[in-house]
């Protein structure tokens, strides 16, 4: 397969606003995850999946990181429901998905089936531990699985980043009038720390462009929210980095906290959205000390490159080097760790809640201005 191209090959479109569902009776509620997972699958952000995860595919998923046509896929996407709600739907028939009194789209059921949440917890997320917040999601959800094609009709609304929301078909269309012929992706929940904007900048030494794409679905309550982060990354790019060479656009879609295989996911999404390279750094997509710092690069050693269509640039643990006065790793510094600034995000956000200054060479002035601001209001209003 040719880089850029849409996982499985074909962008996947399933969106219809003119839709009819009045005769549909039968309905799910959708929770967050669900609504997003809608919305990517609608637009061609999961390509090639057309709708929830069937049963077989999920069983396929969860035990060997494949779809049942082999393509890899590591994240089970799936639709929840509880038991007495399934009791109302039959198989073949067609079923409202629906928020708060909105129906944003309808599944056409093929599978009803109930999953070992046991077993896809040690599978995807190599614990049962509920202290893990994607283990504690998983079983918070309702306990029975819908599976089948969608229809999205209706478009969520994202209100601090509607401007910055763009579908794979736009952010390709962009990509391509920027002249653009290689584009790394780079996934965050995080303002844009120093190390980040080191490892984006030396991938984007060698590609035309870096998109930045920072996750705003569904994220654990202690995360940075994602209207405070939006605003630091705007001024850190009117600041750092050259216009013509940065793209940013939103990821809508919920974290799993997953590490290793959400890292994988996260990189077909990308490729999706047209990049043809991938950034994952240290710990990608981890939580607490679930995972091992490069188990996320350690990973896409069960897939070919070719299989996954897009080129993954690992980075080492980076940090600023007092010694060395430049941001460095591992493998480019000789001095003790001492001479390291290296923070811990829980330790960041402790700092930032306090109103305190986290160093300039751990983030950059104007992101700390932003966020200390940010979360203070946060704090007010919530
Ligand atoms: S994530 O959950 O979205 O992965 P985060 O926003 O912290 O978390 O990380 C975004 C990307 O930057 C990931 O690929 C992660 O591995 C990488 N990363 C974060 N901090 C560092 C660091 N100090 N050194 C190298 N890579 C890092």
């Amino acid at each position: 397969m040719k880089l850029g191209q849409p996982h499985g090959g074909v962008l996947v479109n399933r969106w219809d606003p003119d839709y009819d569902f009045q005769s549909i009776t039968e309905k799910v509620e959708l929770d967050e995850i669900a609504l997003s997972d809608l919305d990517l699958i609608g637009v061609g952000a999961y390509s090639p999946l057309t709708g929830f995860l069937t049963e077989e595919d999920y069983h396929a998923v969860v035990e060997s990181m494949r779809l049942s046509t082999g393509e890899p896929w590591t994240i089970p996407i799936s639709l929840p429901t509880t038991e007495e709600n399934a009791k109302n739907i039959e198989i073949n028939s067609l079923v409202r998905l629906e928020k708060e009194g909105i129906v944003y789209g309808v599944i056409e059921v093929s599978d009803i089936f109930i999953p070992d949440k046991n077993k896809e917890a040690k599978f995807v997320f190599k614990t049962t531990d509920r202290e893990h917040p994607g283990v504690r999601k998983l079983f918070e959800r309702p306990n029975v699985y819908l599976g089948g094609t969608i229809t999205l009709i209706a478009r969520r609304q994202i209100n601090h980043s509607l401007d910055l929301h763009f579908d794979p078909l736009k952010t390709r269309e962009n990509f391509a009038q920027l002249g653009w012929k290689t584009v790394v992706g780079f996934q965050t929940r995080n303002p844009v720390h120093r190390a980040h904007e080191y490892i984006q900048k030396s991938a984007l030494e060698i590609v035309d462009g870096l998109f930045l794409n920072p996750l705003v679905g569904a994220t654990k309550a202690d995360d940075i929210p994602a209207d405070v982060r939006m605003k630091s990354y705007q001024v850190l790019l009117d600041n750092y980095y050259p216009k013509d060479h940065v793209f940013l656009g939103v990821f809508t879609a919920a974290m799993r906290y997953a590490g290793p295989r959400e890292a994988v996911f996260h990189a077909i999404v990308r490729k999706n959205f047209g990049c043809t390279h991938f950034i994952v750094g240290r710990d990608h997509a981890g939580v607490g000390n679930y995972y091992g710092t490069y188990d996320a690069q350690k990973i896409f050693s069960h897939f070919t490159e070719e299989e996954l269509g897009i080129s993954l640039l690992f980075f080492e643990h980076s940090f600023y080097c007092n010694s060395c006065g430049n941001m460095a790793t591992a493998k480019t510094c000789p001095h003790e760790v001492s001479n390291h600034v290296i923070l811990s995000g829980t330790k960041v956000r402790e700092m930032l809640r306090n109103g305190e200054q986290p160093p300039e060479t751990f983030s950059r002035k104007e992101v700390i201005e932003v966020l200390i601001s940010g979360l203070r209001k946060w704090a007010i209003q919530s």
